[in-house]
């Protein structure tokens, strides 16, 4: 495990930006991106959209997964995951949309539609880096308190916390949908890398407890401590609550 910390969210999203760009590079066959939503990775996005200007970085074989979804929201809804990452990053790089998965939210029937994101996440060869953001409660993903390490993609309920936390982006709090699918904390560990983003002082208690707490269901991102390539990028003031030395 290794623990980078960096001065602001711009030091952050190029760090992230440039360590997947460089791994990219190293493979001669579609990459597959695995991408979160939320504001944390916004300036990992934006620092690819300026790399991707430049000629730096070339999306035109990646295949992407993103992480989660709100269960009935119409990928045009403005706060669609789907909508964020058109408009974070798919419509300002050579990304071929067809090459672009998140889970659908409108599926009639979710298990299936569950199972079927995990086959193609199969069928791709696997995701070969995972970009994470973390929950104030110490989530990844919907992976809230509680969800089994072992986890696959399926239909969650949101806890109260978070439905308080992205009611910000929502007009009002009923408008907050309860609940999202969400991959799981096992389909996120078979990632072959991964890299955690986080910022802001009311991440501190989950940071540390992902990085130097016991490995509990209480804390999903703790999960993360079993992986052999995981990253953790936080800026200064989310990493405030770390006591160790990380080494690797
Ligand atoms: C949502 C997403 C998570 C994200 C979290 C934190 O719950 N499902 O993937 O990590 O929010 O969001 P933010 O980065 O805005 O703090």
């Amino acid at each position: 495990m290794k623990v980078i910390v960096v001065k602001d969210k711009k030091a952050m999203g190029k760090k992230g930006a440039e360590l997947i760009a460089a791994d990219m590079k190293k493979k001669d066959r579609p990459y597959v991106l695995g991408l979160a939503t939320g504001s944390t990775p916004e300036p990992v996005y934006a620092a690819w959209v300026s790399m991707c200007k430049k000629g730096q970085i070339d999306f035109s074989t990646v295949i992407t997964f993103n992480l989660d979804e709100y269960v009935g929201l119409k990928p045009t809804h403005d706060q669609s995951y789907r909508y964020f990452m058109n408009d974070k990053l798919f419509n300002h790089v050579n990304i071929n949309k067809k090459n672009t998965f998140v889970p659908d939210g409108m599926a009639r029937d979710i298990e299936t539609s569950c199972a079927a994101y995990e086959a193609k996440i199969d069928a791709c060869g696997g995701i070969d880096y995972q970009v994470l953001g973390i929950g104030s409660n110490g989530h990844i993903a919907f992976n809230e308190p509680g969800s089994s390490l072992g986890s696959r993609t399926r239909k969650v309920k949101l806890t109260a916390n978070t439905i308080k936390d992205n009611s910000r982006f929502f007009k009002s709090m009923k408008d907050v949908p309860k609940s999202a699918i969400t991959m799981g904390i096992g389909t996120v560990l078979d990632a072959e890398n991964i890299v955690l983003f986080a910022t802001g002082a009311n991440k501190v208690k989950a940071v540390a407890d992902a990085i130097e707490g016991p490995i509990t269901a209480s804390c999903p991102a703790s999960a993360l401590q079993t992986h052999p390539n995981v990253t953790f990028i936080l800026t200064k003031d989310a990493a405030t609550g770390l006591k160790l030395m990380h080494q690797s």
